[in-house]
């Protein structure tokens, strides 16, 4: 049974965890609500204790928003919107997501929510880092802002899953079944400071995993400033490291943070299903 809805934030206020709520069934439209503004508040949300089935994580995504569409790696069978994050104890490829990143921010609308739902957490490591992609934005000086908020950035995931990507080049085992794609390696533009669409707040919105240029500059250029920004933007101040316990839901918000998978857990099996919700052009 679902209960009185509690919010316990971190310190910052980027990151929450929410208690009293069964996931497994409807929330109630005001629980669902209270997550709502929850997530607006805090980006990133944990819901402890949350034993769901696929068809129940399906369902709970699907009160957040749509589905979004996942490229690029092979869906769990019978289950098209559910991706199954695996890393068997004995595989050695690096760990998937272990770059900063807003997830599918090459595509024309990426998610805007990302939920991840712990199976098997591994004792040691496996911990999932996020960045406050408004308060990195706020904490610019008002001229950078300035000089900032004109620029279009160039997103492509072809660093990733493009034809001379990491995976094509892969030669370790991997469990995951990544597709390699041509289509990986077209680009297109978003601002590069976006407005949450609910909270109005700006953030950066580039990631050294998908933001590969700035329109209009020269490739020096685009390099300095991103690499300022990459700096600036993942130092401890503005980071929320998300330890996992199983049965653990996380529910993120693209469009103002990203996110970096950390490894360290070697020998060990860790596995999570992931579902994305769609969605808008970032303005
Ligand atoms: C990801 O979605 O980038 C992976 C996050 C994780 O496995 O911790």
């Amino acid at each position: 049974m679902s209960g009185p809805i509690e919010v316990l934030p971190e310190p910052s206020g980027f990151g929450a965890q929410v208690r009293g709520l069964d996931l497994s069934r409807p929330l109630p439209a005001e629980a669902l609500e209270a997550v709502k503004a929850a997530w607006a508040r805090h980006a990133v949300l944990a819901f402890p204790d949350q034993p769901l089935t696929l068809d129940e994580l399906e369902a709970f995504t699907l009160q957040i928003g749509p589905f979004g569409e996942d490229p690029f790696i092979k869906p769990m069978p019978g289950h098209p919107n559910v991706l199954e994050l695996r890393r068997e104890a004995d595989e050695t490829a690096t760990n998937f997501g272990a770059g900063w990143h807003s997830d599918w921010s090459f595509q024309e609308k990426p998610p805007a929510a990302t939920i991840l739902r712990s199976e098997v957490v591994p004792p040691v490591g496996g911990d999932t880092l996020f960045c406050d992609c408004a308060r990195a934005y706020e904490a610019l000086s008002p001229a950078f802002q300035r000089m900032l908020e004109g620029l279009r950035a160039v997103h492509s995931a072809t660093r990733a899953y493009g034809t001379k990507g990491i995976f094509a080049r892969e030669t370790q085992k991997r469990t995951m079944e990544i597709i390699v794609s041509p289509e990986a390696d077209k680009a297109l533009t978003h601002p590069l400071v976006r407005t949450h669409p609910v909270t109005g707040r700006k953030a950066l919105y580039v990631s050294p995993v998908y933001t590969t240029g700035i329109e209009g500059l020269t490739v020096a250029e685009s390099k300095a400033i991103l690499s300022f920004l990459f700096a600036h933007m993942t130092q401890d101040q503005f980071v929320h490291r998300h330890r996992w316990a199983p049965g653990m839901v996380l529910l993120w918000d693209n469009r103002c943070t990203a996110h970096f998978a950390e490894g360290g857990y070697d020998g060990h099996l860790r596995v999570m299903h992931r579902t994305t919700v769609a969605g808008e052009v970032p303005v």
